[in-house]
């Protein structure tokens, strides 16, 4: 009797256990749509946490960010509002017919072009109303593709990011980390997700940076970014309307390795060189600008003389290590004076006294 008693109890306790662990499984199981894009609970989390980051600044976005696919909520990683970029041109030094040129040919357009814009532009219609209803006209359209190129460190990415703060437009810094994904016919639909937020969030510019990485041409590609994935980019790019709102913005520092198909597409193209004296000049004066230098020993002009063949990002790291060897003086001495000593030409010889274009030469005068 006991013996079968139990048997009923095994029985009935396997099927509730099938039961518990079924049920698990379809809980826990990944829906089809979340494989690829990675929504798991953390991504979920990064996610919200996204939203409410853009919604905290722009409370008006709520409509277009209602009811995202999983895909256009990882792009939104990279996304930037204006309010949250914090560099302008005037932090940008040497670059000056560069962003005289993209003011009038991208800014003006992308933000007065689109009939119904986002942000705040009022100021500037009142001002230029004539001029706004040209661009309105569609007679003077912003382009759909500018390229920065040249060598590292001039300022390609720092130039890009300013172009959306001066502009108000959403920034889509596109990591190419967040396109490819490894599997099948994922990254497709990254893509799309990319453009269908830029469309969502305009007037915006898709930038990407070091886009010889997924544009490379065949020739010199180690890993081939897939011929699909390369298609699709392109033809969404061609769905685009000019003047629709939408710029797509590249730099690269090796333009000779981009696929031609690609720099068709990309009207505008500025090249960044290396900074000038002058431009050196300029870049130093940006970066000092807070800095008190010692002037018997040191000016910037003499500084942006001695340095020929520095990038803007090298004058950044000699500055940056100028100034924390006079803040360790400042912390090592015994601090009469409450401010950092200037700055003297021992500051920045420092480091430096083995790079090409270093201060061997300090009789320049
Ligand atoms: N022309 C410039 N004017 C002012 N700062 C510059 C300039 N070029 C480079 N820098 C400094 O160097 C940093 C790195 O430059 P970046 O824009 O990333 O160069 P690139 O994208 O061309 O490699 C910038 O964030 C900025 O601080
Ligand atoms: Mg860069």
């Amino acid at each position: 009797m006991g013996f079968s008693i139990d048997m009923k109890r095994v029985t009935e306790l396997s099927i509730i256990a099938g039961t518990i662990v079924s049920c698990y499984y379809l809980m826990t199981m990944p829906s089809p749509e979340s494989i690829g894009a990675g929504l798991d609970k953390d991504s979920q989390k990064k996610s919200d946490h996204n939203i409410t980051r853009i919604l905290q600044k722009r409370p008006d976005l709520y409509n277009q960010l209602r009811g995202l696919n999983s895909y256009e909520k990882k792009v939104l990683a990279d996304v930037l509002i204006a309010e949250e970029i914090n560099v302008r041109f005037k932090d940008v030094g040497g670059l000056d017919n560069i962003i005289e040129d993209l003011k009038e040919t991208v800014i003006y357009p992308l933000v007065n072009g689109v009939p119904e814009t986002n942000g705040n532009f009022e100021e500037e219609e009142d001002e230029d109303d004539q001029l706004a209803h040209l661009y309105k006209s569609g007679l003077l359209e912003a382009p759909k593709g500018v390229l920065l190129y040249g060598p590292p460190g001039s300022g390609k990415s720092l130039t890009a990011k300013c172009l959306a703060g001066e502009s108000h437009a959403t920034f889509i810094n596109v990591k190419i980390s967040t396109l490819l994904s490894s599997y099948y016919g994922e990254s497709n639909k990254l893509i799309k997700a990319l453009f269908s937020i830029a469309t969502k969030l305009k007037p915006t510019i898709i930038f990407i940076d070091e886009i010889d990485a997924l544009f490379r041409k065949r020739s010199t590609q180690d890993h081939e970014v897939s011929s699909t994935i390369k298609s699709e980019f392109l033809s969404l790019l061609d769905g685009l309307e000019s003047g629709g709102g939408i710029l797509m913005m590249g730099a690269t520092n090796r333009r000779l390795d981009i696929d031609e198909a690609f720099l068709r597409r990309m009207p505008k193209q500025y090249h960044i060189e290396l900074p000038n004296l002058k431009a050196r000049i300029k870049i130093l004066n940006i970066l000092l600008n807070k800095i008190e230098l010692d002037p018997q020993s040191i000016t910037t002009v003499k500084l942006a003389k001695f340095t020929p063949g520095y990038s803007g990002s090298d004058l950044k790291e000699m500055c940056r290590d100028a100034v924390a060897n006079a803040a360790r003086d400042f912390r090592q001495g015994n601090r009469k004076s409450k401010k950092l000593r200037p700055l003297t030409i021992n500051d920045f010889t420092l480091n430096y006294a083995n790079l090409p274009g270093s201060f061997e030469n300090l009789s320049l005068d």
